[in-house]
């Protein structure tokens, strides 16, 4: 095999000059290259999506606390007393809101003191500016108890039950680049609104999302049942949370292993690509039969040939 092509070479390039010869040699040992790259690629990829865990499983995070152990108009009594040590100054003794402090929060519903308290919103430092997410100041029974209390207070939005297991991708990113993506920016990254700013995403849980949805804190709207249902909230979620990973953004990823590795991977994926195309190319030009005396599909079978037999 070796022989004959090395004939062909010589006759199609220079004629009798024999360290042309050589330069047959040396795609083969690119092409040997290339295709060992290629497989030990294709083999780390099929480890990877193998290793990799499918990220559809609910958590048991995504499950609002919505049914406690204590009785609701206990847990709301307890919540009445921590709401007399650190929310009456703005809010009022009968929560019905001090003027130039606070809101009235009858009728606010679970789902907005939920939101404020487990993002740290509330209680609020100081009047005036828009609330920023902090560390929670209450533990998570203080919360429910809170919420219970502000419950008590009037009907108003309950805690969302938001599974984002069971939203579509495509539709949830494109609801967020309708009516999200204005404030929040594309990639849910963070961005200005008209007097505020609307914070990045990538700390809100799915029923946080789900709640500021429903809520509209400061001066984001809120969104009814019929503008956005229950199963576009739960697919927002599921956008929101692919945002959350970014290494996973713009492709997929390998094992979670970091983006140097991820990086270096695709990096050799293009150099073998690059080794394959040059090998493509010198294959065409080298390898090329003369233009009456081969027979068709000669140049293929010298190809074959070459790879099966180093
Ligand atoms: C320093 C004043 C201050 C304190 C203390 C404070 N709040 Fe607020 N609260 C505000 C202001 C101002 C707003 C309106 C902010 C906004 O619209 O985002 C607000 C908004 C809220 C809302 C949303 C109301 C709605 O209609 O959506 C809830 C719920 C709430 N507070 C609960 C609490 C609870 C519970 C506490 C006590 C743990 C508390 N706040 C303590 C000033 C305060
Ligand atoms: C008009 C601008 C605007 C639009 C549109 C908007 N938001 Fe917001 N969003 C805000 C602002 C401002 C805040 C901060 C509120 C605060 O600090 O109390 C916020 C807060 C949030 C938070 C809380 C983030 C955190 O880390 O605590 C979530 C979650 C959220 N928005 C989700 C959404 C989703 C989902 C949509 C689309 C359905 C949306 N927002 C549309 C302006 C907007």
């Amino acid at each position: 095999m070796r022989k004959g092509e090395r004939e062909t070479q010589s006759v199609t390039r220079r004629p009798g000059r024999g360290p042309r010869v050589r330069s047959g040699r040396r795609p083969s040992r690119l092409h040997r290259l290339a295709m060992a790259t290629l497989a030990l690629l294709l083999a780390g990829f099929a480890v990877a999506a193998w290793a990799q865990p499918p990220t559809d499983t609910p958590s048991a995070a995504d499950i609002p606390p919505s049914i406690a152990t204590e009785s609701p108009t206990a847990q709301a009594q307890e919540g009445r007393h921590l709401f007399e040590q650190g929310c009456v100054s703005c809010h009022g003794f009968d929560a019905e809101g001090v003027k130039g402090e606070g809101p009235s929060l009858v009728g606010a519903g679970e789902a907005a003191a939920d939101f404020y308290l487990r993002t740290g919103r509330m209680p609020a430092d100081q009047v005036g500016s828009e609330p920023l997410r902090k560390p929670p100041r209450y533990d998570d029974a203080q919360i429910r108890a809170l919420v219970a209390y502000v419950g008590s207070l009037g009907a108003g939005p309950a805690i969302p039950e938001v599974h984002p297991a069971l939203g579509s991708l495509s539709r949830g990113m494109s609801l967020f680049n309708e009516s999200c993506a204005g404030c929040h920016g594309t990639g849910a990254k963070g961005g200005v609104a008209i007097g505020g700013y609307a914070p990045p995403l990538g700390e809100a849980t799915p029923t946080e999302v789900g709640e500021a949805i429903r809520v509209g804190p400061y001066l984001m709207p809120r969104f009814s049942e019929g503008q956005l249902d229950s199963g576009d909230v739960d697919s927002i979620a599921r956008y929101v949370q692919l945002t959350q990973e970014p290494e996973d953004a713009g492709g997929f990823g390998i094992g979670h292993i970091g983006p140097v590795p991820e990086g270096l991977v695709a990096w050799l994926a293009a150099v073998a690509a690059l080794l394959l195309v040059a090998r493509l190319i010198g294959e065409r030009g080298a390898g090329a039969p003369p233009p009456d005396s081969a027979p068709e599909g000669d140049a293929e079978a010298s190809g074959r040939g070459e790879g099966a037999k180093p």
